[in-house]
């Protein structure tokens, strides 16, 4: 069972030996896009196990072969999976090989060059009824990318209480802005890194994500 980080109270480091036994292959600078897609989707998956732990549950009545069983169920919850492109598509793979039946949404960001903000380019969300939000992006670096998908969640009707962040590799800038921002939204990491350096790559990192996940420069 995950416990909160001692620095971040909503913050969930996911220190199983196989994440990250997975996640150091992915951090050497000479692991291959194909290695490096194929890792980053058996750690997203790990990673979901851990997060869908708090979705509720119910009892439904079934028949076995030898008798009526009260057998326990997912409550109603049904579950979108968001990944902030286009780095996170890599993760929404791992987490749909686990909950097949979730929905998935896209949310397209791009930094404006005079404000360095992010701005939406692309929105498309299932129906937000009942529904819980797992946002998912591979770096969390400044936080900034990470609360304007919230809020563009938030202005589509999402409440706070039902999104769950999860990202691979965390800076603590980062954290600490989408905590500032969304201090109920849960996050989860494999790994709470150093910080960033001077152009916003997370140290010790994994260099950038997007152009190692897809093969480009
Ligand atoms: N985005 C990346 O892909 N890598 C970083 O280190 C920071 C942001």
């Amino acid at each position: 069972m995950a416990t909160p980080h001692k620095d971040f109270p909503n913050l969930f480091v996911l220190d199983h030996p196989l994440i990250q036994h997975k996640l150091s292959i992915m951090r050497d600078k000479t692991t291959s896009t194909t290695q490096f897609r194929q890792l980053l989707k058996e750690i997203a998956l790990l990673m979901g196990y851990e997060l869908t732990r708090s979705l509720p549950m119910t009892t439904k009545e079934i028949e076995t072969p030898i008798t009526i069983f009260q057998a326990p169920t997912i409550a109603g919850k049904k579950v979108a999976v968001v990944p902030i492109l286009r780095a996170g598509l890599g993760m929404a793979d791992g987490l749909l090989d686990l909950i097949p039946a979730a929905r998935m949404g896209h949310i397209g960001l791009y930094r404006d060059h005079e404000t360095k903000r992010p701005v939406e380019y692309f929105v498309k969300l299932p129906d937000p009824e009942g529904r819980i939000f797992i946002l998912v992006d591979p770096m969390l670096a400044t936080g900034h990318s990470a609360s304007a998908a919230v809020d563009v969640l938030n202005k589509r009707g999402v409440s706070d209480d039902n999104i769950r962040f999860m990202a691979l590799v965390a800076a603590p800038e980062g954290v600490r802005v989408l905590s500032a921002a969304h201090p109920t939204i849960p996050v989860y990491v494999a790994a709470l890194d150093s910080h960033l350096n001077e152009n916003a790559y997370i140290v010790p990192g994994l260099g950038d994500a997007g152009d190692r996940l897809f093969g480009t420069k």
